[in-house]
């Protein structure tokens, strides 16, 4: 597929954050997800250390970006609808901006910075498929914003049974801050 690299999220802070806290974490025999792979930047960055690197996108554009720019097995998938299997590390810089109806655009970036009016919608969906597709020792990687709300998030983590820390964190502007939070299930 020909794509439209305007309407792919690019590497920013975030994904920098993300890739920087997933190199850090990640083990070469790792079975590794990224959901909302974008331009493929992190599973990239991934796939050099753990080959079993696999990524998924909602947007046709960015599937087609990480695969042909970044050389990422990727495949469409509204988070895990098309995927089977379980995972020692999922990594999500997911949508966290919280989204008026009325400040939506129509088109395929707006999936990637709209969070719903909490900045949370996403991940509320997110956090149970993530987890039933967690291994016994597995991992997420969650890439949020203060915007998204960082006491909501850990609430959200312990009603789907998982712990959470901050492992990275990072001010862009305004004082808003860019948090990685390492969610495991509990014991
Ligand atoms: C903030 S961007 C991050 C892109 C990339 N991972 C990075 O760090 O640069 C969020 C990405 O999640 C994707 N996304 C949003 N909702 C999704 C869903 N329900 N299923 C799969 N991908 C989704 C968007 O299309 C977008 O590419």
């Amino acid at each position: 597929m020909t794509f439209d690299a305007s309407q792919v999220y690019q590497p920013a802070e975030d994904t920098f954050l993300l890739i920087r806290s997933a190199t850090a974490e990640v083990h070469a025999d790792d079975v590794v997800i990224e959901i909302g792979t974008g331009s493929g930047a992190v599973a990239g960055a991934v796939q050099k250390i753990a080959p079993k690197t696999l990524a998924v996108d909602i947007n046709p554009h960015a599937v087609a970006h990480a695969r042909e720019v970044n050389g990422v097995t990727a495949v469409r998938s509204d988070l895990f609808s098309a995927v089977s299997g379980k995972f020692d590390l999922i990594l999500f810089n997911a949508p966290y901006l919280p989204t008026l109806p009325e400040e939506r655009i129509d088109d395929w970036l707006e999936y990637a910075l709209d969070g719903g009016i909490s900045g949370r919608d996403v991940i509320e969906r997110f956090l149970p498929q993530a987890v039933s597709h967690l291994t016994e020792k597995g991992r997420i990687l969650l890439l949020i914003s203060s915007l998204t709300g960082l006491s909501e998030t850990f609430s959200l983590c312990e009603a789907n049974g998982c712990s959470a820390v901050v492992s990275a964190e990072e001010e862009v502007e305004d004082k808003e801050m860019l948090y990685v939070l390492k969610i495991t299930r509990k014991p």
